[in-house]
């Protein structure tokens, strides 16, 4: 006799081809956190999913965030109370249903916002996808979780099949999560209530590869300029005679890393730890390979850069990191200006490991700055957002109930990996509210997260939908609150 999980599974294969198209609706839906003429089509993301939730049951709120005079992006908050019979962990689900911006807008094969499901490429790899902004992060990935949800509704009747559940969806991540903290203690007294937090917003260790994500770095964002004279000034009369703030502000940048290629900044590396020998082995045996990641965006083995004495995915998954994400200034129109401009900008990040905090970091930065101001200079410093690395217990029972998911999900073991990009809600759980982090993701490497193409194959949608539905059967069957 099929077990109740089972006929949701055969549900959800069923309605493969309908939450599929639920999921284009919700990416037709223009929800860019960081520019403010996007508000409305934020709040209408935010509406879109709680209709869906609520039509799996759940008692939804979509909540304001911020000052109300100078308002975020709504949460949104859905609950299933779970059957009286249920012992089980209360599962905090966290999702958000905020995009980056489009821009270069065309190098889009598509317009952005109208999504299509596209066959492969020739001679790429082959697989129908989801192509359009928010594809895969994180709106696709987080449909994988709602349509599971979906299922167990239509299936058994029982919101969530029966499992406690609170959903998170929030609107900011892409721009920072700027009103999240303030969220989470205000509504602390719900959210405490939940065992566990899981995530859908990571990626797999390769097709066919499922993999589970117990660690995520940190990040802290800033944006800095540097002020010369009081006005732009001839270059002829003046070159030679004033400290250019572009070439000021480049040399200061170029020291931020030294010969081996670690930074420099007095008090960066505090907090930092080694990296675990076991874990190092782990790695080893998962056998990535630097040279293949290098050749799918076009580079030769060759081009291998970082800090010196660790690999490649060391580097991502261990290490902390200075980038600049942008630099501006002085003339960039057409055809030439001989301008010597009056100031000069960067957007300068720093991924985060171990015990690196955000705000002392960009700190450290700002002083190491200021030591380093030219006569007669002077800077604008500002600290944008951050948020704290996370990194968690492998072998909690939740950890292995998901495991033991995916391999129903898949029929293979799931990788167990770190990745190097920051989700900053995990941070805040865990020094919040005590709560430890699953990263259940199911994204592919060359899924252009952020850039033009952004797409979500379909293979990857059902293997998420699969592994939300059998993580539930998991959770039903821990019959003890740990
Ligand atoms: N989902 C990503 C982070 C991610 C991507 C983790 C792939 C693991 C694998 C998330 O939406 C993101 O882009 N985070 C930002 C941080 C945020 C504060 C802007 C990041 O990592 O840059
Ligand atoms: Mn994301
Ligand atoms: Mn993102």
């Amino acid at each position: 006799m099929a077990t109740q999980v089972d006929k949701v599974l055969s549900w959800l294969a069923q309605n493969e081809g309908a939450g599929v198209d639920r999921l284009l609706e919700w990416l037709r839906i223009a929800s860019i956190s960081t520019d403010a003429k996007y508000a409305g089509d934020c709040k209408r993301a935010a509406e879109w999913a709680a209709g869906h939730m609520r039509q799996s049951g759940l008692e939804v709120e979509v909540l304001p965030t911020g000052p109300a005079e100078k308002p975020g992006h709504p949460v949104v908050l859905g609950h299933a109370p779970g059957s009286a019979a249920y012992r089980g962990p209360h599962v905090l689900f966290y999702g958000h249903y905020d995009v980056q911006p489009v821009d270069p807008v065309e190098l889009w094969d598509s317009p952005p916002f109208e999504p299509v499901i596209r066959e492969a490429a020739a001679g790429g790899v082959p697989g129908r996808r989801v192509v359009g902004r928010g594809a895969v992060d994180d709106k696709g990935q987080v449909m994988t979780f709602l349509e599971a949800l979906r299922g167990y509704k239509e299936v058994t009747g029982a919101v969530a099949g029966g499992v406690k559940m609170t959903v998170l969806l929030e609107g900011e991540e892409e721009s920072g999560s700027v009103h999240l903290d303030d969220f989470i203690r205000a509504n602390k007294g719900r959210l405490q209530a939940c065992d566990v937090c899981l995530i859908s917003d990571t990626g797999m260790l390769g097709r066919g590869k499922p993999a589970i994500t117990y660690g995520v770095r940190g990040l802290a964002y800033t944006q800095i300029t540097l002020h010369g004279p009081d006005q732009d000034l001839h270059s002829g009369l003046w070159g030679g005679r004033v400290y250019n703030p572009i070439l000021a502000l480049t040399h200061i940048l170029a020291q931020m890393h030294d010969g081996e290629n670690r930074v420099t900044i007095p008090g960066f590396y505090d907090g930092v730890p080694g990296v675990d020998a076991r874990e190092r082995r782990a790695w080893e045996g998962l056998n990535m390979s630097a040279a293949e990641s290098l050749a799918g965006i076009g580079l030769p083995a060759g081009a291998d850069w970082g800090e010196k004495g660790y690999s490649a995915v060391e580097r991502e998954w261990a290490r902390p990191t200075a980038e600049i994400n942008g630099i501006w200034g002085g003339y960039t129109g057409a055809g030439a200006k001989t301008v010597i401009p009056s100031h000069a900008s960067a957007k300068v990040s720093f991924r985060l490991v171990g015990d690196q905090q955000p705000g002392r970091v960009a700190g450290l930065f700002f002083e190491w700055l200021k030591a380093r101001t030219p006569a007669g200079f002077r800077w604008e410093l500002t600290d944008l957002h951050g948020g704290y690395p996370a990194t968690l217990p492998i072998d909690s029972v939740h950890m292995e109930a998901a495991g033991r998911a995916l391999k129903r999900a898949s029929g293979v073991d799931a990788a167990m990996i770190k990745s190097g990009g920051s989700i900053p809600v995990a941070g805040t759980l865990k020094r919040e509210l005590g709560m430890s982090t699953i990263f259940m993701g199911f994204g592919l490497d060359d899924d252009r997260v952020h850039s033009p193409n952004e797409k979500f194959e379909i293979e990857c949608f059902r293997l998420g939908c699969r592994s939300h539905a059998l993580f539930i059967d998991e959770l039903l069957a821990l019959q003890q609150v740990p």
